[in-house]
C-alpha cells in the first residue's frame, strides 16, 4: 500500500522532499509477468512504451521481465539501450523522426522503424544506404476507424481519419510500392496503434482485425514476421474494473488465428497499463482555505499541474486520498500552487483534519514524463521501492537551482 504513513517515513529517511513520486517496482514487474503469461507459447514481443515513464529503474525492471521498448525519440532510444534493452528489442514510432534519429536507429540495428508516412520510406532508405545497411521497418497503418468506434478521449485517439499518425489504410499500396523501390529497407511487419485508454477490448480488437487482414493479403509479397497492435490498454483512474491487458492479448491472438496469421508473432506496445497503478504522487498539504460565506473548501497541496498535468490536459480525475486524517469525510477541492485555474485535481471526499499529506493515486504513467518546470517549480522527487525498501532516489532540486540556471540565460 503506497498511500500510507510508512511511505511518508520512507520518504523522510530517503531525504526525498515532496512532491514525490513513489514507485513499486515489484508491482510493475508483476504486471509485465502477467501480460507475458497471456501469450502462452505463441511468439510475441512486449515493447514497453517508454514515454509513459522513462525512469531507468522502471525500464530495467521491465527489461528483466523480457520487455523491449517502444520509443519515439532518439533520446528514448538511447535510454532504452543504456538500460540494457537489446537493439533488436526496440521499435521506433513517431511521425517526424529527424535524420539524426534515423541514423541512430539504422546504425544500432533496431527491431523495427515504424513507418508513419510514405515519404519516410525514402528517407529511411537513404539513411540506410549511406551506412551500407538494410533497415528493418514496419508500416504503421491507420485503419481510419470513426471516433465513436474508438470510444476514448479525443486527445489520445489516433486510429481515425484525421489523425497525423500512420499511413492511411487507403494509401497502403502506395507505401508498399515505395518499399518495393527501396533497396535498403526490409518490411518485416505491420503495426497499428489506434489510441489509449481502451476500457473494453472491442475497439482494439476491431483495429487488430483490420491489421491482420491486411497482413494476410501481403504475406505472399513480403516476408512478414509480426503484427504489432500497439498499446492502449486502459486504466480506470476511478479505480473501477476494466478489461485487463491479458484480455486484449488473448482476444487479439484469437483474431490472428481466425484471419490465418496465427503463426506470426504478436507485438504489443503497452505503456500506461504496466506502470500507472504502481505509483503514487505524494504531496504535502500547504494550507486549507474555507470560505465562511459559501462554505467552499479548498485543500492546497505542494504538487501542481506541472507535476501531473493529466487532469488539466485530459480532464482526468486521479483519486486523492489523505494519509491519515480524522473526522467525517467531506468534499474538498484539491488544488496545486501553479498560477492557472486548470491547476485543479478535482473534488475529493477527505477528512477535515489530522493529516499533512495526500497521495494522488495511479500516478505511474504520463506523470513525471510530462512534468515541466512551469513557474520555476523543481521537478518532483522520485523514489523507487522493491520489497518496500528504497532502491533508488532522485531528489528534487533545491529552489534556487532553477533561478540560477535561468538567470544565466
Ligand atoms: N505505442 C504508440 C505508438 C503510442 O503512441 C503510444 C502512446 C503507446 C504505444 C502507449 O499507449 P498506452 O499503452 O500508454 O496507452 N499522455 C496521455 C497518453 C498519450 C499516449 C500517447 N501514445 C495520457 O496521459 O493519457
Amino acid at each position: 500500500m503506497l498511500a500510507s504513513r510508512d511511505t511518508i517515513v520512507t520518504l523522510e529517511r530517503a531525504g526525498a522532499s515532496t512532491p514525490a513520486y513513489v514507485y513499486d517496482l515489484d508491482g510493475i514487474e508483476a504486471e509485465a509477468a502477467s501480460l507475458r503469461g497471456a501469450f502462452g507459447d505463441r511468439p510475441h514481443g512486449v515493447f514497453y512504451a517508454v514515454k509513459a515513464n522513462s525512469a531507468g529503474s522502471i525500464v530495467r525492471a521491465l527489461a528483466s521481465r523480457g520487455c523491449g521498448a517502444d520509443v519515439v525519440t532518439g533520446a528514448e532510444l538511447l535510454l532504452a539501450l543504456a538500460c540494457g534493452v537489446a537493439p533488436e528489442q526496440v521499435v521506433f514510432s513517431g511521425v517526424a523522426k529527424s535524420d539524426e534519429e534515423l541514423d541512430l536507429a539504422v546504425g544500432r540495428g533496431i527491431g523495427a522503424i515504424q513507418i508513419e508516412s510514405i515519404e519516410e520510406i525514402a528517407r529511411v532508405d537513404a539513411r540506410a544506404r549511406a551506412q551500407g545497411r538494410v533497415a528493418r521497418v514496419a508500416i504503421r497503418v491507420n485503419p481510419g476507424l470513426d471516433f465513436e468506434e474508438l470510444a476514448t478521449h479525443a486527445h489520445v485517439a489516433t486510429g481515425h481519419d484525421e489523425a497525423k499518425f500512420g499511413v492511411a489504410k487507403a494509401d497502403l499500396e502506395h507505401a508498399l510500392a515505395a518499399v518495393g523501390a527501396a533497396k535498403n529497407v526490409a518490411l518485416v511487419g505491420l503495426s497499428s496503434h489506434v489510441g489509449s485508454q481502451f476500457f473494453r477490448t472491442a475497439p482494439y480488437v476491431t483495429a487488430a482485425r483490420v491489421a491482420c487482414e491486411l497482413v494476410r493479403g501481403l504475406r505472399s509479397r513480403f516476408s512478414l514476421e509480426f503484427v504489432d497492435t500497439g498499446g492502449g490498454f486502459g486504466v480506470d483512474y476511478a479505480g473501477g474494473e476494466t478489461a485487463r491487458p491479458a484480455d486484449f492479448v488473448r482476444e487479439t491472438l484469437a483474431v490472428m488465428r481466425e484471419t490465418g496469421v496465427g503463426d506470426l508473432a504478436l507485438h504489443v506496445e503497452p505503456g500506461r497499463a504496466l506502470v500507472a497503478r504502481h505509483a503514487v504522487l505524494v504531496a504535502r498539504v500547504i494550507q486549507r482555505k474555507v470560505s465562511p460565506s459559501s462554505g467552499d473548501r479548498w485543500l492546497m497541496i505542494d504538487a501542481g499541474m506541472n507535476d501531473l498535468i493529466r487532469p488539466a490536459l485530459y480532464q482526468a480525475k486521479h483519486r486523492v486520498v489523505a494519509i491519515g486524517g480524522e473526522g467525517e469525510a467531506r468534499p474538498w477541492r484539491v488544488v496545486g500552487p501553479c498560477c492557472e485555474s486548470a491547476d485543479d485535481f478535482g473534488a475529493h471526499a477527505l477528512p477535515d483534519g489530522g493529516f499533512d499529506h495526500v497521495a494522488l493515486l495511479d500516478a505511474g504513467a504520463y506523470g513525471y514524463t510530462m512534468a515541466s518546470r512551469y513557474n520555476g517549480r523543481a521537478l518532483a522527487s522520485e523514489v523507487f521501492l522493491r520489497g518496500g525498501a528504497v532502491v533508488s532516489v532522485s531528489p528534487r532540486a533545491p529552489m534556487g537551482a532553477w533561478a540560477e540556471e535561468r538567470a544565466r540565460v
